[in-house]
């Protein structure tokens, strides 16, 4: 700016200098993650710029950012979540206000003691976010699927143990014995009876029609 601006030029500065302050979203690193209470702790990954005495844009790294809620799909009893890992990307979404009474209190309405405005303290992590140079592999997505890939999943509780079945298996299995008992006899004497008089049949499929599993 001039050494006598013009009106523009100072509103101009003012309104950069206020949208320098607003916070809105990012890309970040997680550093740490606690399953148990699901918040986060992350590392921004895009610094700030500012200019310093000498008039030199420089950059600004924003510091570890902690204790923020990550957001999995629930409500109504029902949850989806996955474990994560330091290094996992995700998005930080920048709320307007302080969130520190409602972190503890989870209340309808909160009245913020600090009158903080769009501060990265007031993120939620949303699960995740990747650059374009690094693409899910391909195992996990296919046009026109809905993919679900993990080592380990677990349907209607983390405490799910028990497998479930694949339907190639069952099939197999039931196979085996429709196969066996219609060959079998029995011995009368030296000589072997006949097969049954009344053979089994072949078992349904029982492979659902839009699951599959590994
Ligand atoms: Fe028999």
């Amino acid at each position: 700016m001039s050494a006598t601006p013009s009106l523009a030029e100072v509103v101009s500065d003012a309104i950069a200098a206020a949208r320098g302050g607003v916070n809105v979203s990012m890309p970040a690193t997680v550093l740490t993650y606690d399953p148990a209470r699901q918040v986060a702790s992350v590392k921004p990954s895009i610094s700030m710029r500012y200019l310093d005495a000498s008039g030199v844009l420089s950059p600004m790294s924003i510091g570890v950012v902690s204790n923020l809620p990550v957001l999995f799909p629930s409500g109504g009893g029902f949850s989806l979540t996955w474990d994560l890992v330091p290094g996992d990307q995700v998005l930080l979404v920048v709320c307007d206000r302080s969130l520190d009474e409602w972190k503890l209190t989870g209340a309808q309405e909160n009245v913020p003691v600090d009158i903080r405005r769009f501060d990265f303290t007031d993120s939620v992590v949303v699960p995740s976010i990747r650059p374009i140079t690094q693409p899910l592999a391909p195992d996990a997505w296919a046009t026109g699927a809905a993919v679900l890939k993990s080592s380990d999943v677990r349907l209607g509780s983390s405490l799910a143990a028990d497998f479930v079945a694949l339907s190639s298996k069952v099939d197999a299995a039931l196979a085996a014995i429709v196969n066996a008992f219609n060959a079998h006899t029995h011995m009368l004497g030296n000589t072997p009876t006949l097969v049954p008089s009344s053979l089994l049949p072949p078992a349904a499929p029982t492979g659902a029609t839009s699951v599959k599993a590994i």
